[in-house]
């Protein structure tokens, strides 16, 4: 394993599933960048998400991130996480394909409760029963993810060098050498 990515990796999944977390230690061990699509757009505009969906709503953000990801079919290989609502947008499908192999990390409500109390940065989960917020948001979701994912790991009650390990074993050695 010394960082020969024949393609990118996109990380998916529901906030709080780990993706960024997991994304960047993946990255190190492959040797090769982790770029994050939500950093990115964070750069890009200069401001924070929940600015922009403040600002200009979710709409706007969703265009931001099927530009964002038009854009890194172009560069080097690389891990890739992508906001946990980008795989839901029928538009993004082909590009998530094209983009390289997709991992969705799986993880249970509860757990992802558990992640996520007391976060202030994600608009769809402020207000409210945090609760009810991620199950309505995951019932919409959960199959998309799935039908979206060449591969899917469940992420409860693991660490995180579990989780890399599982993920880098699922990846075949034209995929990664
Ligand atoms: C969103 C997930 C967030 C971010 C935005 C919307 C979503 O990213 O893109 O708050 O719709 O699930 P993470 O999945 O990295 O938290």
């Amino acid at each position: 394993m010394n960082g020969k990515l024949s393609k990118n990796i996109v990380l998916i999944g529901f906030m709080g599933a780990g993706k960024t977390t997991l994304g960047e230690v993946l990255a190190k061990k492959l040797r090769v960048p982790f770029v994050d699509t939500d950093q990115l757009i964070e750069q890009e505009q200069q401001r924070a998400i929940s600015c922009i969906f403040e600002e200009e709503g979710e709409a706007a953000f969703r265009k931001m991130e099927t530009e964002t990801l038009r854009k890194l079919s172009d560069g080097k290989k690389c891990v890739i996480s992508v906001g946990g609502g980008l795989p839901v947008q029928p538009q993004n499908h082909e590009l998530l394909k094209q983009l390289g192999i997709t991992v969705y990390l799986k993880a249970q409500k509860e757990t992802l409760v558990k992640r996520l109390q007391g976060d202030t940065t994600r608009p769809l989960l402020q207000g409210g029963d945090l609760l009810e917020k991620i199950e309505t948001l995951m019932n919409q979701r959960e199959d998309v993810y799935e039908q979206v994912a060449d591969l899917i790991l469940q992420t409860d009650n693991k660490q995180l060098e579990e989780v890399l390990e599982e993920l880098i074993r699922g990846l075949t050695d034209e995929e990664v050498s």
